[in-house]
């Protein structure tokens, strides 16, 4: 029986898993990317993880048909590099063949989010569907787009960077990792909700929310289900940009499904609904009828899965 490994690096946290040949998760492993120990470190633990999930499991290092991994920053497929990761703070980092050289297999990679949409194509909430773009919502904004079954790459593989679509007007935009000004990465990711939370405490606005205790995006979710008026303005805001970029998207792509995932995205009804509403007042009518949006299935595993799958693609 071969196995299938996807490796997600994110900002934050790598999550490993081991898939089978139909993209069921076998098992997984997340250990933190440390980033500020810098890219050989986390190149080197990357390596361990991998190791570590499979003598934790009941296969051989033998069955391993394929590792795959999805990475949170601007690639150059051809040459397995990573240009740049605003939110690793790497520039030119080898990392195909340096994988490669710590594993002694050959390893598959494309961007994080892009395998996401993969992933979710695969064996996830747009299985079976064609056309399809997925954003995932957590450190950073990642999309992926599915043209007719297969990630849409791009010249250099740079394609479906929805995160940093320029949504904020310029008088209220802050600036992105990236450089621009006004991203939708900045307002829709957890860092920009958790951004402009603070944001609000420190002006004194009356909220439930405190500095006291590290506020976290869920926090936000939660006080705004509670009617705290703050963290539902946060929300609302947080969703409309990212409604206005994915408006922006329907209309050059007409994809017949949005899969949302990441950590935000388990904040439910609050923001999905929210989402649906700017959207539709966003689009001609036509870019409605048979779209919908919708949470991904595999959740934060979406993007394991999909670097697993890169080796089936
Ligand atoms: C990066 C993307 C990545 C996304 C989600 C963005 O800041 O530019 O490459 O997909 O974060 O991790
Ligand atoms: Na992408
Ligand atoms: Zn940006």
């Amino acid at each position: 029986e071969k196995i299938y490994i996807g490796v997600d690096l994110g900002g934050t946290s790598v999550k490993v898993g081991i898939c089978d040949e139909q993209g069921s998760l076998l098992h997984t492993y997340e250990g933190p990317t440390g980033t500020e120990d810098g890219a050989e470190a986390v190149l080197d633990r990357i390596a361990q993880y991998v190791r570590q999930i499979v003598s934790d499991s009941a296969y051989q290092w033998e069955q391993v048909a394929g590792v795959g991994a999805g990475i949170a920053g601007f690639l150059d497929l051809a040459e397995g590099v990573v240009l740049f990761a605003p939110n690793l703070g790497w520039e030119n980092v080898a990392v195909k063949k340096e994988l490669e050289s710590r594993l002694g297999l050959p390893i598959a990679i494309d961007n994080d989010a892009n395998v996401a949409a993969l992933g979710e194509a695969w064996s996830g909430a747009g299985a079976g569907l064609k056309h399809l773009v997925a954003l995932t919502l957590g450190t950073g904004v990642g999309g992926g787009i599915i043209i007719d079954g297969r990630i849409y790459q791009g010249f250099r593989g740079m394609a479906g960077e929805l995160g940093h679509i320029k949504v904020v007007p310029d008088l209220e935009a802050i600036q992105c990792g990236c450089g621009q000004l006004g991203c939708v990465e900045t307002v829709s990711s957890a860092t920009g909700i958790v951004r402009m939370a603070k944001d609000a405490v420190q002006r004194g606005e009356a909220t439930t929310l405190s500095l006291n205790e590290k506020i976290s995006a869920k926090d936000v979710f939660d006080a705004a289900k509670d009617g705290d008026e703050v963290a539902i303005r946060i929300v609302k805001r947080a969703a409309y940009y990212l409604a206005k970029a994915m408006a922006a998207v329907a209309v050059v792509l007409n994809p017949q499904r949005f899969v949302i995932g990441g950590g935000v995205s388990r904040a439910g009804d609050i923001l999905f609904d929210e989402i649906r509403k700017v959207y539709a007042h966003n689009v001609p009518d036509a870019f409605t009828q048979g779209v919908d949006i919708v949470p991904a299935k595999l959740g934060n595993d979406a993007g394991v899965v999909g670097a697993a799958g890169l080796n089936l693609q």
